[in-house]
């Protein structure tokens, strides 16, 4: 007899049983220009980059260089001036349920209890109510808000609705992860966790992830590529990537040692020789 899809908490079955999934990503001369026509700025210019099925790439740089303007592209909120974006081979025309998002402003259902909230996507994807609320119930608990389970957005601090927000990301199961600043509001404690989480998650679903952050250490502690942007409006020059740094520190990384403080400084190096100088 078949097992009882009841048994397993719908997240847990959907990694036991996914095939390999494509999930790569091909930007392409990619620029963005805001403004009215004869006034445009161009915030962002030729970025062109590729990133594997099931990488972690992180991206820092400056205030205004492109990053949350790349990562709308990539959710397809906004649509370039020029170039293209490929996700799994096919052009990116809109947002899309392969596409999980996780940006600075929450975007939870305020009419909707937290585990409501997080049970939605499943429940879209034809999930039984049952088992929604099994997964709900098994992401509220990684993000530690168990206990608030039957609240509102409303009556959450920031921080904890932006955990929901995690929750609910993670709970769709997408095949791309796009984050901006996911872990910005969070107390040092959490962001810890669950950064240790998401490397966790990353690993058991081999998800591709985009992750847009201000802390060179946390990108250094999460990704397997580092891409520097720098550039930007105040700066003269649209935003645009500076350089692509590899970390091949390996699974277990000791944000004390010696060699992640390298690459950590290395990487900080380029992020400040980029605004100082353009
Ligand atoms: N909707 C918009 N209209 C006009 N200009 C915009 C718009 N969105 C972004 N910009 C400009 O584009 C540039 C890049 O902005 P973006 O938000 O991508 O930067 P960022 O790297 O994410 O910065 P931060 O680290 O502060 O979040 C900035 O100069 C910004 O002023
Ligand atoms: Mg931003």
């Amino acid at each position: 007899m078949r097992e009882s899809e009841s048994t397993v908490s719908t997240a847990a079955a959907a990694t036991l049983s996914r095939p390999e999934r494509q999930s790569d990503i091909g930007i392409s001369g990619l620029s963005k220009s805001y403004g009215l026509p004869g006034h445009e700025v161009m915030a962002m210019n030729d970025v062109t980059l590729d990133v594997a099925s099931g990488e972690f790439v992180a991206i820092v740089g400056a205030s205004g260089c492109g990053k949350s303007t790349l990562l709308r592209i990539l959710a397809g909120f906004e649509k370039p001036s020029t170039g293209t974006v490929l996700v799994a081979g096919a052009p990116v025309t809109g947002p899309g349920s392969d596409r999980g998002v996780v940006f600075q402003d929450y975007g939870l259902f305020p009419w909707l209890t937290v585990r409501e909230n997080v049970a939605y996507g499943p429940r879209q994807h034809g999930v039984g109510r049952r088992d929604a609320r099994r997964a709900a119930d098994h992401f509220l608990e990684l993000v530690g808000l168990t206990r608030s389970a039957s609240k509102f957005p409303g009556q959450l601090s920031g921080g904890m609705q932006q955990r929901v927000a995690i929750a609910r990301v993670l709970a769709n199961d997408p095949a791309v992860l796009l984050m901006d600043e996911p872990f910005g509001a969070l107390d040092a404690l959490t962001r810890t966790e669950l950064q240790t989480e998401l490397r966790r998650i990353h690993r058991a679903n081999a998800a591709t992830i985009v992750f847009v952050t201000h802390s060179i250490e946390e990108a250094v502690y999460l990704a397997d590529r580092v891409v520097v942007m720098t550039g930007g409006a105040a700066h003269g020059v649209p935003g645009h990537i500076r350089q692509i740094v590899p970390v091949n520190l390996g699974d277990d990384r000791d944000p004390s040692s010696l060699e992640f403080n390298a690459v950590k400084r290395m990487i900080a190096d380029l992020v400040h020789e980029g605004s100082d100088h353009v």
